[in-house]
Parts: structure tokens; sequence; C-alpha cells
């Protein structure tokens, strides 16, 4: 099922999430509306606090199409994003990480914004799949700066927090601007 987006201001999107603790079908049920959801909006990540529910899981699905590098926000059709290629970490925590790459972002949930966003440039990261089977990944290119982006979510936090202070004002009243409107 298709849910609604957390939209920034929302004060859910600084929530810590909680730690999934059973891998049930309520959990299956929530990663395929994530998925459902992120497909509708074209996104390549969700973190279930977007949807309104605060517990540490995320999706992330890059579309074929970006994978052959192609430009980034182009329409897509459902044929680039299958849902067997979509990544579900459940309880993610970094194992280690290094070197730094900056990327230009965006967010579902700061849709029409997209800023240059410093961040490690390789991750390893430990996780459960929605059967609680522990995982580890590991990369450096722009999985592991969606993983990254994902996972702030988890912890309240969402990309433009990253920006300078000059960048952020200026997000701030462009967004508010907007928001009126
Ligand atoms: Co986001």
């Amino acid at each position: 099922m298709i849910r609604e987006i957390v939209v920034y201001p929302d004060k859910r999107l600084k929530l810590i999430s909680k730690e999934v603790s059973e891998f049930n079908a309520d959990l299956h049920t929530l990663l395929d509306d994530m998925y459902e959801t992120m497909r509708s909006k074209n996104g390549v990540g969700l973190a279930a606090i977007q949807i309104g529910e605060a517990q540490r899981a995320l999706i992330i699905n890059i579309p074929l199409d970006d994978q052959e590098g192609e430009e980034y926000g182009e329409e897509r059709s459902a044929n680039d994003q299958p849902k067997e290629n979509t990544l579900e970490m459940i309880n993610p925590v970094i194992l280690a990480k290094d070197g730094l790459e900056k990327f230009q972002e965006g967010c579902l949930s700061i849709p029409g914004v997209y800023e240059d966003v410093e961040r490690a440039k390789h991750v390893k990261v430990e996780y459960f799949d929605r059967h609680g089977k522990k995982q580890i990944i590991e990369d450096d290119g722009f999985l592991a700066i969606a993983i990254q982006h994902e996972m702030d979510h988890l912890d309240g936090k969402v990309f433009i927090e990253k920006l300078s202070f000059l960048k952020r004002k200026k997000f701030e009243k462009e967004w508010a601007k907007r928001q009126k409107a």
C-alpha cells in the first residue's frame, strides 16, 4: 500500500527510531509499503520514519539506469527498480567507514531540494534482513552514500542539517516560502 510521506519540518523526522525485535508479517508489510511508496515518488531510498513508523528499518533500490550512469532525477519505469533488487536493512550498524566524498543528495521528505553533502566514501555495515538473518555489506559508491543518508533518518537527522550555516539559512527561507505557497 502506498503511504503518505512525512514532509520536513514534521517533528516525527526528529525521532530516534526503535530497534526492530520481531521479524514478522507486520515488518514485511511495512517493508512492502515502503517499497511501493518509494517507487511511487521515484525515490532511491526510504526510512520507515518517512512513512511515520519509528522503526530502525530502511530500504534502498538504486535504479538500473542510475547504475549505468544516467542522469539523476529522470522519470523511471517500474522495470528500473525491480522489487527483488531492493536492499532491506533492519537495525543497521556501521562497523567501519573511511574516506570522504561529496555527493548531490535529495530526500523524499524534502522534495525538490538537491544539495551537495559530504560523507564517508566507504562503509561496512551490519544489518538484519526481513527474516532476521544477519548480513554484512560493504560499498564505496552511490550505495554507501545512500546507506548513510537513510541511516541518518533512523537517528532523527535529515541531510540539510549537514549544510553550511549560510546554505541552511537560505534553504529554510526558501522552504518556508514554498510551504506558504
Ligand atoms: Co531522506
